[in-house]
């Protein structure tokens, strides 16, 4: 990474003619500075991260020249301490997935990953050194140690204004990115480029996940899909939990007697159009036949017993892929669960500490950092080198992710604190599910099943569950075998927002070819779309923008059904009744459990896509169109091959004004019928 850098940087001076010297940091790409403080240390989020940056996507966001913030730096006995200055209005965002707040200016924050994080210091399954300002830039901190954040929270003595402080522990120096705006979107944008763009889901990520209970075997994982299609019941990946392994605390990677046949049983899956995902954790138990070959490439500390590979080395990485090549992928597997890679030293005590050394040279702190981002690294490795894309989960994430196909989750319980954490992945170029298992009722149930329909991936979690929850959402009932007398009622519900969710695909898939492109999240908080409207809207973390279009506020249980909803300027939609509503304003709305608050903005083209089992059934390409308002954009769905490298076509859709018609052509979708919600609708 870092030759590409100076690569671009050069070629970036060549093509501007400008020598382009803020003090002490140069202009690296547009709009992106890079200054060097002392010595850095050797292995960084930066240094381990091997996407190039998105050059011309970045050098379509322009730049004026004028860096937008500049850091200085001093050195004492307690490392490096950064001064970045603040103006008074500015307002902060990011620091990763701090799901206990969402702006966090008169913060103090220090970045440790932790598996259980209770209160609002800084601990998070994915902490990132990268916050954006309402001023318009983002700033990088390149460094692994877990730095504290002062965010505008103390002044000292003498000094006229606020400023983030940043003090980073053990450190000889630091690199700095700052980003450039104008908005805060834009800065996002550029960081997400600057890291090789946002991840592009492929199409069967996008349909409808389920994680089968720890202990089932073949014979029940493929009952389960026959379950699924007896019921209709659209459903893209299953997952198998710990124990289709021989052993998982640590990891074996080898297949159990109770899965006699793999292959055979990925192969029955497809043809019913369900893909494969396997749990697993980095940590190498010793029957793994792997161990002895990892050995000399691992930490000098165990966990559950199992190595700790050194996954930011080459060498360790090809002895990990090698093995799965044969044993998971090679079979068919489409992706994996990649859990555990955070830390749980401050609570459930059972990770690597942080004075473990690892042959790279890094220790137990700087890989907690780096552990997981290097888990993705290698899964996305073994995908590429297959020329097929995957799409995972993952417990831990950090600095420069927006690349790397995975999608954080954690155990934790909370509803709107998991409702809260889509909007806020999104200033990091992180993506973030909610989790769904058994519930507390029909109301909670619900709740939960409509707000993962409406994030980056819709999945039940059900590893310790008997049954799918509609049968029966009683942990003990479930263990017990006994079937909900409501089950069929409520299986009904559930395929009502499966379909939903199956009918939304194109459009999602759109967003994140935007992304992937252009670097915009695609799902993100509303405070990054209206910054015209800061004021009103800064601290709204439970409502966000779904692509450009949709704006979405899940409901939990104890909203009881009612929610203050802000609309930002234009006119906006009900998705569900058509109802239009006027923006600028709060309002106070009520919805029965078959509705959510979900929104679309005046002038949208929506691509619906008929609701299949699976996205491999061709009628998932046959596509409804709904016009909202007289004078509705072009918009896009893409033909996407699923590959590595992507072969995407573009399919234009525009609304022929004349014809009062859809225009729309293309070779892998057929066009459906045309619903217009014209501008006259009735409304608040
Ligand atoms: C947890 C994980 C759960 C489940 C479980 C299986 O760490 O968060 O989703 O996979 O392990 O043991």
């Amino acid at each position: 990474m870092k030759k590409l850098l100076t690569l671009a940087a050069l070629m970036w001076i060549a093509i501007s003619g400008l020598a382009a010297q803020t003090p002490g940091g140069t202009e690296i790409l547009p709009g992106i500075w890079k200054f060097t403080f002392g010595t850095p240390d050797s292995i960084t989020p930066v240094s381990i991260h091997d996407a190039p940056p998105r050059q011309e996507a970045i050098a379509a966001l322009g730049s004026d020249g004028a860096c937008p913030v500049i850091p200085q730096a001093e050195f004492g006995r307690r490392g490096v301490l950064l001064t970045l200055p603040l103006k008074n209005d500015e307002l902060l965002y990011g620091l990763g997935l701090q799901l206990q707040s969402f702006q966090q200016r008169g913060k103090k924050k220090m970045l440790r990953v932790n598996a259980d994080p209770r209160v609002d210091t800084g601990d998070s399954h994915a902490p990132v050194p990268f916050y954006v300002s309402s001023a318009g830039y983002g700033v990088l901190i390149d460094n692994a140690r877990y730095m504290t954040f002062y965010l505008g929270s103390k002044r000292p003595e003498g000094a006229a204004s606020d400023a983030v402080k940043v003090e980073i522990p053990r450190s000889e120096g630091v690199d700095v990115y700052v980003f450039a705006g104008p908005t805060m979107k834009e800065a996002v944008a550029r960081y997400n480029l600057f890291a090789g763009g946002g991840t592009l889901v492929p199409r069967w990520g996008l349909g409808f996940w389920y994680r089968g209970e720890t202990d089932f075997t073949q014979e029940q994982i493929l009952a389960l899909a026959e379950d699924f299609r007896a019921n209709r019941l659209p459903c893209d990946v299953i997952g198998l939990e710990p124990h289709w392994q021989t052993a998982s605390y640590s990891c074996s990677y080898v297949w159990r007697g109770t899965f006699p046949d793999p292959a055979a049983m990925i192969g029955t899956l497809r043809e019913q159009g369900i893909r494969t995902n396997l749990w697993m954790h980095a940590y190498v138990h010793p029957s793994a036949p792997i161990h002895d070959a990892l050995k000399p490439y691992s930490g000098d500390y165990r966990v559950w017993n199992g190595l700790v590979p050194d996954l930011t080395l080459p060498e360790a990485r090809e002895i990990f892929k090698g093995w799965h090549a044969q044993a998971t992928t090679g079979i068919g597997v489409s992706g994996f669960k990649l859990d555990e890679c955070d830390n749980s030293d401050f609570t459930g005590n059972w990770c690597f500490p942080e004075i473990a050394s690892f042959p790279s040279g890094a220790d137990g702190e700087q890989m907690h950092s780096l552990f997981g981002l290097a888990i993705q690294q290698t899964i996305d490795e073994l995908y590429r080198e297959r020329g097929v894309r995957g799409y995972h989960l993952v417990r831990s994430s950090g600095a420069m992710a927006a690349p790397l196909p995975c999608v954080l989750y954690s155990d934790l319980y909370d509803s709107q604190v998991f409702i809260n954490a889509v909007a806020q992945s999104g200033f990091c170029g992180l993506l973030w599910t909610p989790e769904v298992r058994d519930a507390n009722g029909e109301e909670d149930f619900l709740r939960r099943f409509q707000a993962v329909m409406c994030s980056p991936l819709a999945m039940v979690n059900a590893w310790y569950l008997q049954m799918p929850p509609w049968k029966q959402m009683n942990r003990e009932k479930s263990k017990r075998h006994i079937v909900d007398p409501g089950s069929p009622e409520m299986t009904d519900a559930c395929r009502k927002w499966l379909e939903f969710r199956m009918t939304l695909i194109p459009y999602l898939h759109a967003a994140f070819v935007k992304y992937h492109e252009t670097g915009i999240p695609p799902f993100r908080a509303l405070v990054m779309d209206f910054p015209d409207e800061t004021a009103a809207v800064k601290d709204i973390a439970g409502q966000y923008m779904m692509g450009d279009e949709l704006m979405v506020a899940p409901l939990t249980a104890t909203s009881k059904g009612t929610k203050t909803i802000y609309f930002p300027a234009g006119t906006w939609y009900d998705f569900f009744t058509g109802e239009r509503i006027e923006g600028g304003q709060a309002l106070t709305l009520s919805f029965p459990l078959d509705r959510m608050p979900l929104y679309v903005k005046e002038g949208a083209i929506l691509p619906l896509a008929h609701a299949t089992l699976s996205t491999e059934d061709p009628d998932s390409r046959i596509l409804d169109f709904r016009v909202y308002g007289d004078d509705p954009r072009p918009t896009a769905v893409y033909e996407d091959d699923g590959g590595y490298p992507a072969q995407l076509k573009e399919n234009q859709i525009h609304w022929d004004a004349k014809r009062a018609r859809i225009r729309f052509q293309s070779k892998q979708y057929t066009s459906g019928k045309t619903i217009r919600i014209p501008s006259g609708q009735p409304g608040r």
